[in-house]
């Protein structure tokens, strides 16, 4: 089996995976972090995101190969110092969680859209970017006013609530 290195969460990290292997076989069979969950495997519920450069991506839908250079960040690299980064303890503040199993997933899409300072974060932004993270447990509303406090507290959430004019919700 061919050997891949990759940078996670700063470090160079080698692993053998079959050719062809997913980011998210590679970082959840090679390297066995948790906090990348294997979920549809098929691009749709959002349970593996991680980070690629900082930008939100579906760690099933991209080979390791594919990555090589490139900086991923998985939930286990988010906190700084000892210190979880303000999505994370929003989500612990808001009790967004039940089996956890949709969480890592959902908090690195919010970090990326927050951490983008190319674009205003709106209350409306916020709901598209969580729309693809299917919660089986009926968390969803909680996840999304967690990433709203969040955005609050980093001095990202720009506009007052545009729930007038979005009445879906989406
Ligand atoms: S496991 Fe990748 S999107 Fe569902
Ligand atoms: S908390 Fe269980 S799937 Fe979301």
């Amino acid at each position: 089996m061919p050997r891949v290195t990759l940078e996670v969460n700063g470090q160079n990290r080698a692993a053998q995976v079959p050719a062809g292997a997913t980011l998210l076989e590679f970082l959840h069979d090679g390297l066995r972090l948790s906090g990348v969950r294997a979920g549809c495997e098929e691009g749709t519920c959002g349970a593996c995101t991680v980070l690629v450069d900082g930008r939100a991506t579906r760690a099933c839908m991209i080979t390791a190969s594919a990555c090589q250079g490139r900086r991923i960040t998985t939930l286990e690299g988010l906190a700084h110092n000892g210190a979880l980064h303000p999505v994370q303890l929003e989500f612990l503040r808001h009790a967004s969680l039940r089996c956890g199993f949709c969480t890592p997933g959902a908090i690195l899409e919010a970090v990326a859209l927050l951490e983008d300072e190319s674009r205003p974060v709106t209350k409306r932004r916020i709901r598209q970017a969580l729309a693809g993270h299917a919660c089986h447990c009926g968390m969803h509303a909680r996840i999304v006013a967690a990433v709203e406090e969040a955005a609050r507290k980093m001095g990202r959430l720009h506009g007052r609530d545009d729930q007038a004019r979005d009445p879906g919700g989406k």
